[in-house]
């Protein structure tokens, strides 16, 4: 199997994992991975379950098939391309992008709220906290430019009314880091529950990142 056949596989295979692990339902969410040229994504408003490999779509980084590549009659690129397009341009370390609307890290987000440092682990998403990126209609320039500046030295961020959006290293670290997410998320609206949890120190949150990257645990330490 070529490399981007392989990539197909990988990226289906993805795809069903979000739903399976309750992350994803319907048509919404889409995944990217870089491939020669551009990235494969998945395509727009297909639900995982009706989508074969040869339905994800190989763009360039303006949206544009790529050369020698046959779309499926009624495939587009999703509506989101802009989003991952911009974020596999902007980060060379990056190979994998991945958007859910998961249910807990969506209702965070829908309050405009991220994650703070209120559990060691959010330090997997690269940094003290998950910000929540402002709002901006699907599919939208203004959507792709908030991610990218609520993505900055980060891996994962949240986006308002929306849901969350991952990268990784690989495609296996991105989804990883979604269900991180989404797991973090679900333990902060608990904690919630007996009012603001207490949170850690930026001190202590440097010494897990620490503790992480001499351990190469988790996403974060494999990435670095
Ligand atoms: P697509 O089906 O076009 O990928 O859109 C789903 C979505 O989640 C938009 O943010």
């Amino acid at each position: 199997m070529n490399t981007e056949d392989q990539a197909r596989q990988d990226l289906l295979a993805a795809t069903r994992r979000l739903s399976s692990a309750g992350l994803n339902s319907g048509t919404a969410g889409n995944l990217s991975v870089r491939i020669e040229g551009g990235l494969l994504i998945t395509p727009s408003s297909v639900p995982p379950e009706q989508m074969g490999p040869e339905d994800l779509v190989a763009i360039d980084h303006q949206g544009q098939p790529l050369a020698g590549r046959a779309t499926v009659p009624g495939r587009s690129p999703s509506s989101e391309w802009r989003l991952h397009a911009d974020l596999l341009g902007q980060r060379p370390e990056i190979q994998a992008v991945v958007h859910c609307h998961s249910i807990h890290a969506t209702a965070l987000a829908c309050h405009g709220r991220g994650i703070p440092p209120f559990h060691y682990m959010v330090v997997q998403a690269g940094g003290p906290d998950i910000r929540c990126g402002g709002y901006a209609t699907f599919g939208s320039q203004a959507l792709s430019d908030l991610a990218g500046q609520a993505l900055e030295h980060r891996q994962a961020c949240l986006l308002a009314h929306h849901g969350q959006v991952t990268l990784g290293a690989t495609l296996a670290q991105a989804l990883a880091l979604a269900i991180e997410v989404e797991t973090l998320a679900q333990m902060y609206l608990a904690a919630l529950q007996l009012g603001e949890p207490p949170l850690l120190s930026e001190a202590e949150m440097g010494r897990v990142a620490e503790q992480m990257r001499l351990r190469h645990y988790g996403a974060l330490g494999a990435a670095g």
